[in-house]
Parts: structure tokens; sequence; C-alpha cells
């Protein structure tokens, strides 16, 4: 017995340190259509639209609607199906204007009349809530500054594309605020233009890519709240709030730069992280250093008249000298 608890331990170390490992690989893509900022495994396999519709517009039309739509009641129960409603919602010009939004505004006529009374852009609900709903679905629905994160990485780069769609030829600014919405608790880490060519039109020329500053690099989670052009509910991005997993350089160190540093074990003694980083941070931000020019990378680039001689053959942008500029970009990316 005492045998058979002894192994059940390490299995059940075994097991959970597989779920880890299941998550690491799949819970960006899940955090990323996280929208309440609670991750919960039945997010898995929804997709970000239906998250909402469930979330936020069934309730509504539950309290609302419930007087006709309700089983027996005059209005029909299509309300509550996702597919039905979302086929209504894509069936239009933008979010504004298209036949869910119409018909809940009795522009289609509506024995129910109309339930946003008063409502110019979306503003009163439920209308709201179908017009947000319409630009998750499809940001490019939006009228006005609109736009998605595609990527954020371990060391901290976040990427996607804002423009305008009443005005495409503009450049718009993000603003990316860190764990809060703008004036509900969160943080401007920083202002980015999005103007850099990608893939998708009209979204090409309209992409950014930043670098979250290294005091948000703790380790834990954080949701950014990013907004096109302005800081206004209407302007967040799509997906956001976009839950993000970020690394410490230390872990980044053990989990991606170590291994990629065994050649360098053939001839330096330790090699660990405060050796290292100590090369890394030399010389610093002010005196110089980059990520790509430091006393870690250079020598390994070749430079310095390093006795190793060039441990980066394919260059500053390749292994292991790439894996040394994200890592700077952790530790001292701002
Ligand atoms: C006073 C009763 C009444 C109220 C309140 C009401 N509706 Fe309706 N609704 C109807 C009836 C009856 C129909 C079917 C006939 C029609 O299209 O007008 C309908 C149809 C619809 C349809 C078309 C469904 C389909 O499958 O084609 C939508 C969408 C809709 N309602 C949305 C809403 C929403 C959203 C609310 C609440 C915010 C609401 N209605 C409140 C009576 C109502
Ligand atoms: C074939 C042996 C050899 C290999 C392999 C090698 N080095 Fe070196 N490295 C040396 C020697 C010897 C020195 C000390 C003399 C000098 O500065 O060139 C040195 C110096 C350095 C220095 C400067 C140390 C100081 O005190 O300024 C850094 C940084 C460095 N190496 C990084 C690396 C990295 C990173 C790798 C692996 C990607 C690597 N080296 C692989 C032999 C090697």
């Amino acid at each position: 017995m005492e045998k058979l608890t002894q192994w059940l331990h390490p299995l059940k170390i075994f097991i959970a340190l597989v779920a880890i490992g299941f998550c690491f690989q799949d819970c960006s893509s899940f955090r990323a259509i996280d929208l309440t900022g609670s991750s919960n495994s039945s997010s898995v396999s929804q997709s970000l639209g239906t998250q909402y519709y469930q979330t936020n517009i069934t309730p509504a039309f539950q309290q609302r609607c419930i007087t006709c739509h309700v089983a027996g009641g005059v209005g029909p129960m299509t309300i509550y199906d996702y597919s039905a409603m979302k086929a209504k919602l894509t069936s239009g010009m933008s979010s504004l204007n298209n036949d869910l939004m119409n018909k809940v505004k009795n522009v289609i006529t509506h024995t129910g009349g109309d339930l946003c009374p008063g409502d110019v852009k979306g503003n009163v609900s439920p209308c709201d809530l179908i017009k947000r709903w319409a630009v998750i679905e499809d940001p490019l629905s939006a009228v006005g500054p609109t736009g998605v994160v595609t990527a954020a990485q371990t060391f901290g780069q976040i990427s996607g594309w804002a423009l305008d769609t009443q005005n495409q030829a503009n450049s718009l600014s993000v603003l990316v605020y860190v764990d809060g919405a703008a004036n509900a608790g969160g943080t401007l880490a920083g202002t980015y233009t999005a103007n850099m060519t990608g893939t998708g039109n009209p979204q090409s020329g309209h992409y950014f890519n930043f670098q979250l500053p290294s005091q948000y690099m703790s380790g834990t989670s954080h949701q950014l709240y990013i907004y096109a052009n302005a800081a206004t509910s209407d302007n967040l991005l799509a997906n956001a709030p976009y839950s993000m997993v970020t690394q410490t350089g230390q872990q980044f160190f053990n989990t991606t730069v170590l291994g990629k540093l065994t050649t360098c074990k053939g001839c330096h003694s330790p090699v660990d992280y405060p050796t290292e980083r100590a090369y890394l941070a030399s010389p610093g931000v002010g005196s110089g250093g980059a990520a790509n020019s430091n006393t870690l990378i250079t020598n390994a680039a070749g430079g310095l008249s390093h006795s190793g001689g060039v441990q980066c053959p394919g260059g500053l942008n390749a292994d292991p000298c790439l894996t040394m500029q994200q890592w700077w970009l952790i530790e001292f990316g701002q």
C-alpha cells in the first residue's frame, strides 16, 4: 500500500505537469479570446463571437424581450439562437446598419417596435451590445477606428492592426493600457503608431508591433486594453482586453535562452543567468547598449575579437543571437 502511494504521488505530479504543458501551448489562444478577464476552460472551444453572444447578448435579450420572445409568446425564440442572430448581424454594411440592428430599431418593421429609442450611434442598450458584437465578429464592420491584436510573444512583443474604416488613408495611433480600461484602473503603458505593412487589405499599412515595457514582464498575466486613436470604449480593439502571459528575464533565460547556449559551454563555465545577464547588461541602455549591441551578443556574433569566433553563423537575427535580442527586450525594453 505504501509502495502504491509512493508511486501515485509522482504520477500526480506528472499529470499536473502535462496539464500545465498543455496549457502553455494552448492558453495563448484561449486567453486571447477571453473577454471577461477570467480564464476558464469552457472558453477554450468557444469563439470570441459566440462567447460574447452568450455572456452579453443573450442575458440582455432575456431581460428586455421576454414579454414577447418567450415560449408560447408572440415573438419567435430565434432571438436566443446564436446562428440565427449572427446571420442577421452579418447581413448588412456595418455594425450600425445590419438586419439585426435594423430589426431591433424598427427600421425593419418589428412588432416589438424600437427597443433602442433615441439611439444614434449604437449607444443605447441593447444596441450598444449589438454594435460591439458586430465588431467582435468582424472588426472591419466598425464605423470608425477599429482593429485587432494578432499576436503576443512571450518576450513581450505585441502586434496587430488598427485603422479608421471611415478614413483609411489615416495612420492611427494605438494606446495601450495595462490591467484595466482607460479611466477604470488601467495604466497607460505606451502609445504607438499603426503604420506598418502586413497581410490583408485594407489592414496592410496599418499594422503595429510594440514591446511591452520591461516593468510589465513580471511572469504573470496582464490584461491589455488597446484602443485605436482614442481611449474610448467604441475604439477598443475587437479582441481586447487581450490577456497576455509574460515571462521575467530569468524565466525566459531558463526556458528559452539557456538551451541555445550549449556550444558556449564547451569553453565557458559557468553558463548561467547571473553570468550571461551581466554581459547582456553591458554597456547599459544609456551607454549605447541595445538588443543587437552588448557584450554578450557582440561576442557571440564574433566581434570584440571573440576567441570563440562566430557563434551566430546566421547573423544577429538568427539563433542563438535572435533569442539574445528577445531576452534583452524583456530585461531592458521600453
Ligand atoms: C411587444 C412584443 C415584442 C417585444 C417586446 C420584442 N419583440 Fe421582437 N418580435 C416580436 C414579434 C411578434 C416578432 C415576429 C414578427 C415581426 O417580425 O415583427 C418579433 C421578431 C423579432 C426578430 C426577428 C426574428 C427572426 O428570426 O426573424 C428579432 C431579431 C427581434 N424580434 C428582436 C427583438 C429584441 C432584441 C427584442 C428586445 C430587445 C424584442 N425583439 C422585443 C415581438 C416583440
Ligand atoms: C571555442 C571556445 C569558445 C566558444 C565555443 C565560445 N567562446 Fe566565448 N570566449 C572564449 C574565450 C577564450 C573568451 C575569452 C577571450 C575573449 O574575450 O575572446 C571568450 C569570451 C567571451 C565573452 C567575453 C567575456 C568577457 O569577460 O568580456 C563573451 C560574452 C562570450 N565569450 C560569449 C560567448 C557565447 C555567448 C558563446 C556561445 C554562443 C561563446 N562565447 C562561445 C571562447 C569561446
